[in-house]
């Protein structure tokens, strides 16, 4: 069960348990007050005992910045699965951290977890995750030697819809401790959601792309979503460009495409 169904079924058995001890009290004093023995039945109203349970079985506080600011790679992964910052916590299955090396030539950074990774916990692991290790391997790049994945959002937003503003908002400042610990050469948006979101700007992707910028020190790369590539194949031209310029950045020898 993950924190947020568990906290709703925590407040169920409080309130039933409230309800339970209720009718004990309403029978008590009908025993008491009567003049008969009265017959043991339930009582018809009761108090709201809601602000008791809520306060009984709070919701865990979303992490503050201080929180995250100081924490490890490790201590940052454990704030992220028990987050509820948002309310993508109430439908997600997993949450999605992001894995890979520390230090690697590339952090490549996506927009949020779609159903096989909100069903295994894992980045990028679907169609469109495997599309993107073709795009890696075709740049000599291996996702367990070199790469670090992650998303700016942690949990699947339902049928895969963008995730909202807010979302992003209460999100974003784990990808950005996590670029800090991972300490990656470079950086490679991949989709109009990430790359705008790094960069604060509401450009589009057909602009944002094909150039490096400068994200804290570190040179980060836009171009579009293996998902899009996949739907829109006139994508895949630009996106070869896009993995060349990363290649030649990072003195990758790379063969010419037939
Ligand atoms: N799309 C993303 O942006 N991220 C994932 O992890 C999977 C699909």
């Amino acid at each position: 069960m993950n924190d947020a169904n568990e906290v709703q079924a925590r407040r169920k058995v409080l309130d039933e348990a409230f309800h339970e001890l209720w009718g004990c009290f309403d029978m008590a004093e009908k025993v008491l007050l009567g003049d008969s023995l009265p017959e043991r039945d339930t009582p018809k109203t009761y108090p709201d005992f809601s602000h008791l349970v809520e306060e009984l079985a709070p919701e865990p506080t979303p992490p503050s910045g201080s929180r995250i600011d100081g924490c490890s790679l490790e201590q940052l992964g454990a704030l992220v699965s028990s987050c509820m910052a948002c309310d993508l916590c109430s439908t997600r299955k997993h949450t999605v951290f992001g894995e890979g090396v520390v230090l690697p030539k590339v952090m490549v950074i996506g927009e949020g977890p779609g159903a096989d990774e909100d069903a295994t916990g894992r980045p990028f692991v679907g169609r469109a995750g495997q599309y993107l290790d073709k795009w890696l391997a075709s740049i000599e790049l291996s996702r367990n030697r070199d790469v670090y994945i992650a998303n700016i959002v942690k949990c699947r937003p339902p049928q895969n819809r963008d995730p909202s503003p807010d979302e992003m908002t209460a999100c974003i400042a784990y990808v950005k401790r996590q670029i800090l610990l991972v300490k990656p050469q470079t950086i490679l948006c991949i989709g109009r959601i990430a790359s705008q979101a790094m960069l604060g700007t509401t450009d589009g992707i057909g602009k944002l792309r094909g150039k490096f910028y400068n994200y804290d020190g570190i040179p980060l790369l836009v171009t579009y979503h293996p998902a899009g590539v996949l739907r829109n194949p006139e994508y895949r031209r630009p996106v070869w460009d896009d993995l060349q310029r990363l290649a030649k950045f990072l003195n990758i020898p790379i063969p010419s495409r037939g």
